[in-house]
C-alpha cells in the first residue's frame, strides 16, 4: 500500500516522497525579483518530494499583490535560477506556479491601469496593496477592464513565455494556477464571465477555451509531462459564485487535460473553509470521478491535510501525491517530523505576508 514517504515518479521526474509543498505567496520581494532569502526559504524546505513555488505573475498585469516575485524579466529569471539551484543541491524538485490574478488586483499595483478580467464587474474581494495612507494592507479590489479578444490571446501567450523562462531558470516544470478565483476561473465561471466573444459563457467549450489555450501555450513552451494545473472546484475565494454546471465543467476540463497528457491535476479542497459544505464522503466521490476523467496523470490534493488523511487517500487510490501548505511554514523539515512523529510547530499568521526573515527563514528544524 502506498504511503506518504514512498518515492514516486512524476512523468519521468523522480520524487523522494509523495509530499508536495503547496504554493504559498509570502510577499518577501519588494522589487519583484527572487533573492538570497527566497533561495534559502526554498532550500530549507527541499526535502518535500515536490515544491510548488509561490504564485509567480506571468506579466506586470498579472500581479495582484505587493512584493511578489514575477517571471517576465531576465532579472527575475536569473533570481529564480538561484532558487532552483538551491533546491536541486538539496536533492529536491520544484515547479513554478504561473499566476494571473485577473480582477483580484488593485490599480495602484498596476501603475494606475485597471486590472484585466473576463468582465468589467468588480470582485468583492481584498488584495494586499497600499491602503489610503500608503501603507501595505488588505484593500478592496478595484474595477477591472473586460479584456478585448486580442488581449485574451496575448495573455495566453504571456503564460507560454513565462513557462519558457521557468524552464530556462531550472524549474522541473510549471503549475498553471487555475484555482482560487483568479483569472482562469474568471473565464470558467458563467456567473462572472459575461463576454460575448468566443471566450464567453455561451457554451462550456467557450468558457474553457481560454484555460485550454493557456495550457496549450505552456505545453508548447515546455512539454506535457512538465505541466500541472491547479483547480479549486467549489472554492468561494475571490468572489466565485456557485453555478449549476460546476462539477461537469471541472470534469470536462480535466478530461481535456488528460487528452493533453499533462503531469498532474492539483486540487485544492476548500471544503473545510468556504467551499462546499461537508463532507468526506462527497469529496471522495468527486475524487473518484476525477480519477476516471484523468486516468493517465497524477492527482494531488491539498487543504488541511494530515499524515492520516493523506495516507488514507493514497491507500484508497484516490490521489498520488498529497499537498501541505501552512504546516511547511513553521516546519521546514515537515517530512522528517511527520515520518518520525516529532511535534509540529504552529505558524504565526501575522508573518504570512510581507516583512523579511521573521516568520520566513527563521523557523528551525526539529531540535530533538
Ligand atoms: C500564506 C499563504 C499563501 C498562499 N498562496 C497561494 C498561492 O500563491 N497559490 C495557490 O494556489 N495557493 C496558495 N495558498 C493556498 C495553499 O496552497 C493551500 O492550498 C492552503 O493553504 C490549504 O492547505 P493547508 O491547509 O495545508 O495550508 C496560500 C496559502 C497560504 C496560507
Amino acid at each position: 500500500m502506498p504511503q506518504l514517504f514512498d518515492a514516486y515518479t512524476l512523468s519521468g521526474l523522480p520524487l523522494r516522497n509523495r509530499i508536495v509543498m503547496a504554493p504559498m505567496t509570502r510577499a518577501r520581494n519588494p522589487d519583484a525579483v527572487p533573492n538570497d532569502l527566497t533561495a534559502l526559504y526554498y532550500r530549507q524546505r527541499a526535502s518535500a518530494g515536490l515544491i510548488v513555488s509561490e504564485g509567480v505573475p506571468v506579466s506586470e498585469m498579472a500581479n495582484g499583490n505587493l512584493y511578489v516575485p514575477g517571471l517576465y524579466t531576465p532579472e527575475q529569471q536569473e533570481g529564480w535560477s538561484h532558487v532552483t539551484q538551491a533546491v536541486h543541491e538539496e536533492g529536491g524538485a520544484i515547479f513554478a506556479q504561473l499566476w494571473h490574478v485577473g480582477r483580484a488586483s488593485h490599480q495602484n499595483l498596476l501603475h494606475g491601469r485597471k486590472p484585466h478580467s473576463s468582465t468589467a464587474r468588480t470582485a468583492d474581494t481584498k488584495v494586499f496593496a497600499y491602503d489610503l495612507n500608503g501603507k501595505p494592507g488588505f484593500v478592496q479590489a478595484t474595477e477591472p477592464h473586460a479584456m478585448t479578444t486580442d488581449e485574451v490571446r496575448e495573455t495566453a501567450f504571456d503564460f507560454g513565455k513565462a513557462a519558457g523562462r521557468a524552464i530556462r531558470a531550472g524549474f522541473d516544470g510549471v503549475e498553471i494556477h487555475g484555482a482560487n478565483g483568479y483569472l482562469l476561473e474568471q473565464f470558467m465561471n458563467p456567473l462572472v464571465n459575461d463576454r460575448t466573444d468566443q471566450y464567453g459563457a455561451q457554451t462550456m467549450d467557450d468558457r474553457l477555451r481560454f484555460v485550454l489555450e493557456v495550457v496549450d501555450n505552456v505545453v508548447a513552451a515546455t512539454a506535457p509531462g512538465k505541466v500541472g494545473v491547479r483547480l479549486s472546484p467549489w472554492g468561494r475565494f475571490n468572489d466565485m459564485p456557485d453555478y449549476a454546471q460546476l462539477e461537469e465543467t471541472y470534469l470536462q476540463l480535466i478530461r481535456k487535460l488528460d487528452e493533453r497528457e499533462l503531469a498532474y491535476v492539483h486540487l485544492m479542497d476548500q471544503s473545510n473553509g468556504q467551499g462546499r459544505p461537508d463532507a468526506e464522503g462527497q469529496n471522495e466521490a468527486f475524487l473518484r470521478k476525477v480519477r476516471e476523467a484523468f486516468p493517465r496523470g497524477a492527482i494531488i490534493v491539498a487543504g488541511a491535510m494530515t499524515l492520516e488523511v493523506g495516507n488514507h487517500l493514497l491507500q484508497q487510490g484516490l490521489v498520488d501525491l498529497v499537498g501541505f501548505g501552512q504546516p511547511f511554514i513553521p516546519n521546514p523539515d515537515l517530512v522528517q517530523r511527520l515520518q518520525h512523529g516529532w511535534p509540529l510547530e504552529q505558524p504565526d499568521r501575522r508573518t504570512y505576508y510581507g516583512g523579511g526573515r521573521e516568520g520566513y527563514t527563521d523557523y528551525p528544524n526539529y531540535q530533538g
